[in-house]
This record gives structure tokens, C-alpha cells and sequence, in this order.
């Protein structure tokens, strides 16, 4: 069912709220919102989007009905070096909405990924531009299968037992959740998110893992966050290695 504008302004009182039928990508609906001098927390979503975008420039596969794709305006009082404190605030909400709404339990993989088991269920980009930051938000709900090759493996709420979640609900939860991780994050400092996500992220420790850098890849063994929220990386060697991007994939055996 198509999101209805009014039900949504219902839901999130006070709160700037664009839903279109089809946009590009949300990403640059929001950036435009933003250079117009959008309030914090302004939400534009979309019930599909022709230009999805992913992470490291991979596309974001966003099929109408399919799953739940938005971004926020976000003006923290946060500078833009923060972005990965802000990443991980997002991936922390997206865990709790799906751990309040289903019986499934989500794990984290830094910097973005909401996986259920080694799955991949929602990817998430943070950008900051036109004074903002730019969280984008995609959470597959419906689909029963996806085009091979994808980096990770994805999953669904309905291919792991949990059609039908009612989209503005899962919404209208994120949005408060959101805001609630991120003020804990102003108010608060960075440790207690840091510790939020090492318990919630059986990847943030201990990991066995292999560090796309781009120019090349490393393995090693995840070792915690640093106090800006980038990855430890321990090398064979025993050297440590701040991850501070690149993709993160498990070490095939
Ligand atoms: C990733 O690569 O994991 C990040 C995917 C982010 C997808 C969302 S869907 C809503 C927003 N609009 C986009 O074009 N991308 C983000």
C-alpha cells in the first residue's frame, strides 16, 4: 500500500514530511531540502527510487513496494567528522525498530550494515552536504529474492518469516528512534554509543575479517572502535590498523 501523506503528517507531528511516489534517490531529494534549509529531522522517502544509491557507488536495488526507502535531514550539534558516530547511532535504531516490531534479532557490522544472521537487511548512507548531514535509510521488507552478485548476501523481514510490517509503523519507530540514539549521542558523548554498539555488533570484536581498502585488501581480526567510532583492525603481524573505510566481509574459510 502506497504511504498516504496525511496519515504520515499524523504520525510524526511536527515534523517536515515528503513521500513521492518515485524519486531518483531520496539522497538527492534531501540534499535539495537541506540547501533550502530543511529542519532537522525532515523525512523524504519514496516508494521506489530509478537511482537507488548504495555505498562506494553501488546501486541500491529500491523496486516499488518492496522495501522502505527514506532519508533524513539531520542538523545535530555535531561537527561533520562525526559522520561514522552518526552511522552507528543509525544502525543501532534500525536493530531496535526490527528488534521491537518482529521476533528477529539484528546484528551490526561496521561502518552499515543490518544484517539478520550473515544477511544483509538494510543498508544505510550518511553524506553530509548543503550544511547537513544526509542519513539514507533502506530496509528491505518485502521481496522474496534479489539479482545475483550483490557484495553481501540480502535478506528481507519477509524472507525470514515477517511479511506485511506496516511501513509508516516501522517508520514512525525509526524516527524516533533516531533521534533518541542521536541525542544520546549529544548529550552523552561517544563511549556510551561506542559500548552500545559493541554489544550490539558481533563484529565490532574478535572478528575473523577481510578489509576491502580500496587500492587492496587486508585480514585480520576486528579489535573494538576507536573514540571517533572507526574500526580496529589486528594484522597477522600484530600491528592495529584504523579502519576508517572500506568495506568489512567475513574471511571465507
Ligand atoms: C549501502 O550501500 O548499504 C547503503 C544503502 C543505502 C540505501 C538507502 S535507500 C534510501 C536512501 N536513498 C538512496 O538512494 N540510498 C539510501
Amino acid at each position: 500500500m502506497v504511504m498516504n501523506p496525511d496519515t504520515l503528517s499524523q504520525l510524526l507531528p511536527g515534523r517536515q514530511v515528503e513521500w513521492h511516489q518515485s524519486l531518483p534517490s531520496t539522497m538527492y531529494r534531501a540534499s535539495a531540502l537541506a540547501r533550502e534549509g530543511a529542519p532537522h529531522g525532515t523525512i523524504v522517502g519514496a516508494e521506489e527510487q530509478t537511482q537507488g544509491e548504495g555505498r562506494m557507488g553501488r546501486e541500491w536495488h529500491s523496486a516499488a513496494g518492496e522495501g522502505l526507502y527514506f532519508t533524513v535531514v539531520l542538523r545535530p550539534q555535531l561537527p561533520p567528522r562525526d559522520s561514522p558516530m552518526l552511522t552507528v547511532c543509525l544502525g543501532l535504531a534500525v536493530a531496535e525498530a526490527i528488534s521491537r516490531l518482529t521476533p528477529l534479532r539484528c546484528d551490526l557490522r561496521w561502518p552499515n550494515d543490518v544484517l539478520i544472521g550473515e544477511r544483509k537487511v538494510c543498508g544505510i548512507l550518511v553524506k553530509y552536504e548543503e550544511g547537513a548531514f544526509l542519513a539514507g535509510i533502506g530496509v528491505n521488507l518485502e521481496q522474496q529474492g534479489f539479482p545475483q552478485g550483490l557484495a553481501t548476501p540480502p535478506t528481507s523481514l519477509a524472507m525470514e518469516g515477517q511479511a506485511g510490517i506496516p511501513r509508516e509503523e516501522l517508520l514512525t519507530m525509526l524516527a524516533e528512534l533516531i533521534d533518541s540514539y542521536i541525542s544520546m549521542l549529544e548529550k552523552g558523548g561517544k563511549q556510551g554509543i561506542i559500548n552500545t554498539f559493541l554489544l550490539a555488533s558481533s563484529y565490532a570484536r574478535g572478528r575473523a575479517v577481510e578489509v576491502d581498502f580500496g587500492s587492496h585488501r587486508e585480514r585480520g581480526i576486528t579489535d573494538g572502535l576507536n573514540e571517533d567510532g572507526y574500526l580496529w583492525l589486528r594484522l597477522p603481524s600484530g600491528e592495529k590498523r584504523l579502519v576508517v573505510a572500506g568495506g568489512v566481509r567475513p574471511t571465507q574459510p
